[in-house]
């Protein structure tokens, strides 16, 4: 395979700061490789992706592109090559969808009729009716939305290199998934070169060929995503995966199996003392509300049917019965759980429902901090020095 990318000692020091924001940087990238570079923030990655396509110009060293020195292409012959997704993702207010789309396109001279026609099928590609968004202005579109868009401007003119800065860090969790596998699939079949970056751990590991993980400036590690998971460099590589690791665990757990199965339910027909009773007996302050078929009707907190029975009222518990803020499947995952936890205030439980809408389980605060303490502690073993003895398996 060719080379694409060759980085020669490049290093960067802003004026009037005391170290450097990038320094000696040297990497090799193969044609149609996807480099993911990731670390802390401030560890250099946006500076890096902007010396590539010169808008910054580096203190020192320089870049191979395609085997000649970059500094002997002219900047628009440079950036033509290459595709920026920026970090903010800097549409340009004043024009559409689809100029926006094209723009480089334009630049280059391509007719009006193909740039449409590019930007319909890129809409297409990520699920945006062309119809609908091609003729809207950016400020008309969700955070998302916009980020897809931006997404999609630097393919228009397909470039062989893509630099992509933390491209879908707006994106819900499904379309972000879908983006990658997108990505994924282009950098397989077109031969792409990627330089993609990313503060998400998980990301990296699904989408690279090769990690760079970077700090203060500098390439702590470069490896396979298994190698790095096998042999972290050293202990700070060791805690960064670590703390994706949890995360990595809660992900790959479905609630179905962490639920509580038999949680405490009253039938809908029974009345208020009823209810009452079996709170004091069973030690607990909500019911789950469910029917002779065991479909979930609804919750009951001890307070609301303290309130109407002192009241006097004599109807049944399904009258009060309160449908909850969010409820979950059993093969969400543990994650997702975590995630509604966390939107909903104050949420102690979340009912576990399955497609017929049958209460299967519950999902309690409790039994999240339990998984998640699991995986803190299985992270806190992760100790390199340990693990490097294992030999290269
Ligand atoms: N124009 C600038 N002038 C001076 N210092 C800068 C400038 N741009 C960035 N820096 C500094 O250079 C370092 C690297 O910044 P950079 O934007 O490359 O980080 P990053 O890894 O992309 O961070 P993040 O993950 O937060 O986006 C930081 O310490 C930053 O404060
Ligand atoms: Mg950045």
């Amino acid at each position: 395979m060719a080379k694409m990318l060759e980085f020669r000692q490049l290093s960067k020091k802003y004026p009037g700061t005391v170290s450097p924001a990038v320094d000696n940087f040297n990497l090799d990238v193969e044609q149609g490789e996807l480099i993911v570079l990731i670390g802390p923030s401030g560890c250099g990655k946006t500076t890096t992706l902007r010396m590539i396509n010169r808008l910054i110009e580096p203190s020192s060293g320089t870049l191979i592109v395609e085997g000649r020195d970059y500094r002997t292409y002219n900047a628009v012959d440079l950036r033509r090559r290459l595709g920026y997704v920026i970090q903010r993702i800097g549409l340009l207010p004043h024009l559409t969808i689809a100029e926006n789309i094209t723009f480089v396109l334009k630049l280059s001279g391509v007719d009006r009729t193909s740039r449409q026609k590019r930007a319909i099928e890129l809409l297409e590609m990520v699920g945006l009716e062309p119809a609908e968004y091609l003729d809207r202005y950016p400020k008309e579109l969700s955070g998302g939305q916009q980020q897809r868009i931006g997404v999609l401007r630097a393919l228009a003119h397909d470039p062989d290199i893509i630099l992509m800065d933390e491209p879908f860090g707006a994106l819900d969790p499904l379309m972000r998934e879908q983006l990658q596998e997108e990505f994924k699939r282009l950098q397989q079949n077109v031969a792409k070169t990627i330089i993609f970056v990313t503060h998400d751990m998980d990301e990296a590991l699904s989408m690279a060929d090769r990690i760079v993980l970077m700090r203060d400036g500098g390439i702590v590690q470069v490896a396979e995503p298994e190698e790095i998971l096998r042999h972290p460099a050293d202990e700070f590589v060791a805690s960064f995966i670590g703390r994706f690791r949890v995360l990595r665990q809660a992900s790959e757990v479905s609630v179905g199996e962490v639920m509580l199965t038999g949680p405490v339910t009253i039938g809908a027909h029974q009345g208020l003392a009823q209810a009452m009773e079996l709170m004091r007996r069973r030690r607990v302050n909500t019911l789950l509300v469910r029917d002779t078929t065991k479909t979930f009707i609804g919750m009951v907190s001890q307070a609301s049917v303290r309130h109407h029975f002192e009241a006097g009222e004599t109807f049944k518990v399904s009258m009060i019965a309160e449908m909850p803020q969010k409820t979950l499947k059993p093969d969400d995952t543990a994650l997702t759980a975590m995630h509604q936890m966390l939107e909903g205030n104050d949420l102690e439980l979340i009912p576990v429902l399955n497609d017929d809408g049958k209460l299967m389980g519950l999902i309690t605060r409790g039994s999240l901090v339990g998984l998640l303490g699991d995986a803190l502690r299985v992270a806190a073993e992760v100790d390199p020095s340990s693990r490097s003895s294992e030999g290269a398996s």
